[in-house]
């Protein structure tokens, strides 16, 4: 908890305090964390001297944030028509069966959060999965076993656990 507060509390000191914008804030601390912690929305809601609902309101809005925690790598499985066409629905399904998870939700280890979206506006390389912010374009069925193991040998190199980020 103390941890959360002074973390926020340095984040909103690196914004300017005359014209301190709500998105880019929230965009930090989700950088931070993976997601918006509720005592985190309620630090820069006092700070900000403005309403805990219009926080909640900007972070609910935005797609990119979220209010449960979430994985290390989040893997996003376009299933758009044309990602869906081009087999979209068998990739998910595998990364599912591999991470033992359902759309929407996180691993227990913390490494992965599987989510589905309806298109990333690159059709044209589909079927496209996005893990960590890389786009993996033109993915198979049998493309998703590296896919993974890219990132977890990925975060070996970088000898992180859950423990190091979230306080
Ligand atoms: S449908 Fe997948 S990127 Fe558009």
């Amino acid at each position: 908890m103390e941890a959360i507060s002074a973390k926020v509390k340095s984040i909103l000191t690196k914004h300017d305090s005359r014209k301190r914008a709500l998105i880019p804030i929230l965009q930090d601390i989700q950088a931070e964390y993976n997601y918006l912690p509720e005592l985190a929305l309620r630090i820069v809601a006092r700070s900000l001297e403005v309403p805990l609902i219009d926080v909640v309101g900007v972070a609910t809005f935005y797609r990119a944030f979220s209010l449960k925690p979430r994985g290390r790598y989040v893997v996003t499985v376009c299933l758009g028509t044309a990602c869906h066409v081009r087999g979209g629905p068998k990739i998910l399904a595998e990364f599912q069966k591999r991470l033992d998870l359902q759309p929407g939700e996180t691993s227990p280890d913390g490494r992965f959060t599987l989510e589905t979206v309806a298109c990333l506006g690159c059709c044209a390389i589909g079927p496209v999965v996005v893990v960590d912010g890389d786009y993996h374009a033109q993915t198979t069925t049998r493309k998703v076993e590296t896919i993974l193991k890219k990132y977890l040998k990925k975060e070996k190199k970088n000898g992180r656990s859950k423990k190091d980020r979230i306080h």
